[in-house]
């Protein structure tokens, strides 16, 4: 997909789920153009940084060992530490203190791992907020819900895909009927752009009231700058959920979908029923596939001839979207 921004957005992006990192684990990653390498340590801290090593260049992520808080390159041993500093040389009694892996910085949030990206490599400048505690008002504890992960994750890797499309689904609420096969169109209840957020609440008209200001259901929701939303639905349904993108390189991005479903009352597992899985499974995690098969063939339109009832909420968030954008697009014309 061509768009007339970058794909190296500024921001928290998820990159997986904690459940997919043992102790000792390291994987290589590929986002935003880099090789990159990920690790949890023996104390169980996450880590992302640069994949080739900077002696001659094997991936660590292929291969790589832990030891203690630190990553052994399966090439020659030498060992790399959360810093992004050599720590080792095999054989020789001293570091090489010139040589670095970049570091980017990981947090995990309610199973769920995000990385900051900034083009330059500067420091997050917002903290990536936790999944449940967002909207407070609807309960925050994470024992009302089945564990996330993995029954109610999907991801979808390589998808033609820019972050700021994926989020332009949340104005747009004349998709639904189409893609989604809604039999109510939503409403757009409220909306601001609030620093590095962007917040909505959509309302789902109740069809059997005579008064069009009945919701069935509304959903609220935040994005945490382009790397995706965070929703609560309140109502028909109480689910909460998180969709991600993440750029991979400047053509193809992976997504991320997890849902927190809540427990049957009574129910005391972690895991949740078949019958409960069939129904958010068939409801609500075929949603992204019926997104995807727009976005996989979609052509970015600059200038969109806009209905009256989205255009408001359409034109803010490119608006908002613009803080994100810390160099041109790899494309653009050097100016003369
Ligand atoms: S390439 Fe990593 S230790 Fe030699
Ligand atoms: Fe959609």
């Amino acid at each position: 997909m061509k768009v007339p921004f970058t794909w190296k957005v500024t921001g928290w992006f998820m990159v997986g789920w904690s459940a997919e990192y043992e102790i000792g684990d390291v994987k290589p990653l590929r986002y935003f153009g880099e090789d990159l390498v990920a690790y949890r340590d023996h104390a169980g801290d996450m880590h992302i940084m640069t994949g080739h090593c900077r002696h001659l260049g094997a991936h660590i992520g292929h291969g790589g060992k832990v030891v203690g808080d630190c990553v052994e390159c399966p090439f020659h041993g030498w060992r790399w530490g959360p810093d992004g500093r050599n720590r080792k040389i095999p054989g020789e009694d001293r570091v090489n203190r010139g040589l670095r892996l970049q570091v980017y910085p990981v947090v995990e949030r309610n199973g769920c791992v995000f990385m900051w990206h900034h083009p330059e490599g500067a420091a997050p400048q917002w903290e990536m907020p936790d999944i449940l505690g967002m909207f407070p008002e609807l309960g925050t504890d994470p024992g009302n819900f089945y564990r996330p992960y993995p029954e109610f994750s999907r991801k979808t890797a390589n998808e033609p895909v820019h972050p700021q499309v994926v989020l332009e689904n949340g104005p747009d609420s004349l998709h639904f009927e189409y893609v989604h096969g809604a039999t109510v169109t939503p409403r757009m209840l409220d909306y601001s752009a609030v620093g590095h957020t962007w917040n909505f609440l959509t309302g789902w008209p109740d069809a059997r009231s005579d008064d069009p200001d009945r919701m069935a259901l509304k959903i609220h929701a935040q994005m945490f700058g382009l790397g995706g939303s965070i929703s609560a639905f309140d109502g028909s349904s109480k689910h909460r959920l998180i969709f991600a993108t993440t750029p991979v390189d400047d053509e193809v991005s992976d997504l991320f979908y997890s849902i927190w479903w809540p427990r049957v009352p009574g129910d005391s597992s972690d895991i949740p029923p078949p019958e409960v899985r069939e129904r958010v499974e068939r409801q609500f995690l075929v949603t992204v596939w019926e997104d995807l098969s727009i976005w996989r063939y979609q052509k970015y339109v600059d200038h969109p001839p806009l209905s009256p009832k989205d255009a408001k909420p359409y034109l803010s968030l490119r608006q908002w979207a613009k803080q994100f954008y810390d160099v041109p697009p790899a494309d653009a014309k050097a100016p003369a």
